[in-house]
């Protein structure tokens, strides 16, 4: 691999430990996929922040590297933790957990990740980190990168965690995958014949094309969408979420709305074609036997200001049995609140959730077994990591569930 002088210089440790380290991993992750060099990026997005996951190995790692000066060197912003970092007794934590929660995010914020301020979320995209058409970064989180190469035209493979920090430490990330045109390609063609509505329809066509696609990229035709219409975002969040999870599928086109669709020859000649004529599959896909719903989440991906507001919709002048809890980024949380939107939800029992992800916290320990969502991939991670029942169904569906406690 070729390296520059700096980048030399750094892995023979000439700016401390912790670049080394750093490049290191940046230049053995390149060496694996067949990097020729590295590139520099713009932003990082970082994952494995949930204390339930990482542990106290996970932990004692960041503190290692902190204690040897790591410093993020370009914008880095951090996905969600396992809970509310300000109202966690409010959602039954345990305190001792909160306390191995907060140092991790203390960790990150002293290795200046979000400007030493971090704000967690999954979709950084909505509170500013909106990376540039054709801009190379290097994100971790999967929906997240699913969302900036597709609809934004960035380009990144999908980060491990630690793979991520050391991108944010040296700026650099190896020139591979994503990052060059021969990846971008669609290999697999398709069709789109299903009525297609809300946004959990997309996220159900999602879940079958993830499965169907595994790690190839799709070229949508046929789907009921143009860029500027009401949702659009929020559809193209939840269809790439979905395919991420039940799939690998780290890119997609959409003809006539992603910005890489029109570009010639994006569909590669010896791509396969699928037919989505139903969509009943995709929500069958995701569903427990279990029939008594505890908790109800919605905001997976973390949810846009319109998605609070449909849920507050929904719910208005209701009294809910099981608790909705509803997650996002703090600064949309706040926006909710000023708009009168979380008052609304409230009321009929709900609660906004900063900063968290229900796949990722200790569900089962906040006493929960079986858990409904708008969201395949909330679905699928609830199940695989979270370890509980889930349903996954319409906004309808779950907020009856919500209201009567069943599905
Ligand atoms: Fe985000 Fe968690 Fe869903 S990280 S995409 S809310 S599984």
């Amino acid at each position: 691999m070729h390296l520059t002088e700096q980048e030399t210089a750094w892995l023979a440790g000439d700016a401390g430990p912790a670049i080394r380290r750093a490049m290191e991993i940046v230049v053995a992750l390149g060496k694996i996929y067949g990097a020729e060099r590295l590139i520099p990026v713009a932003s990082v997005q970082i994952s494995g922040v949930s204390y339930r996951n990482i542990g106290a190995s996970g932990l004692d790692f960041l503190r290692r590297w902190a204690e040897e000066d790591a410093r993020v060197r370009i914008p880095t912003t951090l996905n969600p933790t396992a809970m509310d970092m300000a109202a966690w007794r409010a959602q039954g934590f345990d305190p001792a957990f909160a306390a191995k929660q907060q140092e991790v995010v203390e960790v990150f914020a002293r290795m200046g990740v979000g400007g030493g301020r971090p704000i967690p979320t999954c979709t950084p995209y909505l509170i500013g980190n909106v990376p540039a058409p054709g801009e190379h970064i290097a994100w971790a989180e999967s929906s997240a990168v699913s969302y900036a190469n597709s609809v934004l035209g960035a380009r990144t493979n999908r980060e491990g965690g630690p793979g991520a920090i050391a991108a944010a430490l040296t700026g650099r990330t190896g020139a591979y995958g994503l990052h060059l045109d021969a990846a971008r390609r669609a290999t697999l063609r398709v069709e789109v014949t299903a009525p297609l509505h809300s946004i959990p329809d997309f996220s159900a066509l999602g879940a079958i094309v993830g499965r169907a696609a595994s790690k190839r990229v799709p070229y949508f035709e046929g789907l009921p969408l143009a860029r500027g219409d009401d949702l659009w975002q929020e559809k193209l969040k939840a269809l790439g979420a979905a395919m991420a999870a039940t799939g690998a599928v780290a890119l997609y086109h959409v003809a006539g709305v992603t910005p890489e669709a029109a570009t010639p020859a994006i569909l590669a000649p010896e791509h396969e074609t699928c037919v989505v004529d139903d969509l009943t599959p995709g929500y069958a896909l995701l569903n427990d036997a279990t029939a008594s719903v505890d908790l109800v989440w919605i905001g997976c991906p973390h949810a846009s200001p319109a998605e609070i507001a449909l849920a507050a919709e929904a719910v208005r002048g209701h009294r809910l049995r099981a608790p909705l809890w509803i997650t996002c980024a703090r600064p949309i949380k706040d926006a909710a609140a000023a708009q009168g939107l979380a008052a609304e939800i409230e009321a009929a029992g709900g609660r906004i959730i900063a900063d968290a992800c229900m796949a990722i916290a200790p569900v089962k320990d906040l006493g929960f077994q079986c858990v409904a969502t708008p969201s395949a991939k909330g679905a699928f991670y609830l199940r695989n990591l979270a370890g509980v029942a889930a349903h996954f169904g319409t906004l309808e569906q779950c907020i009856a569930a919500a209201l009567t406690g069943e599905w």
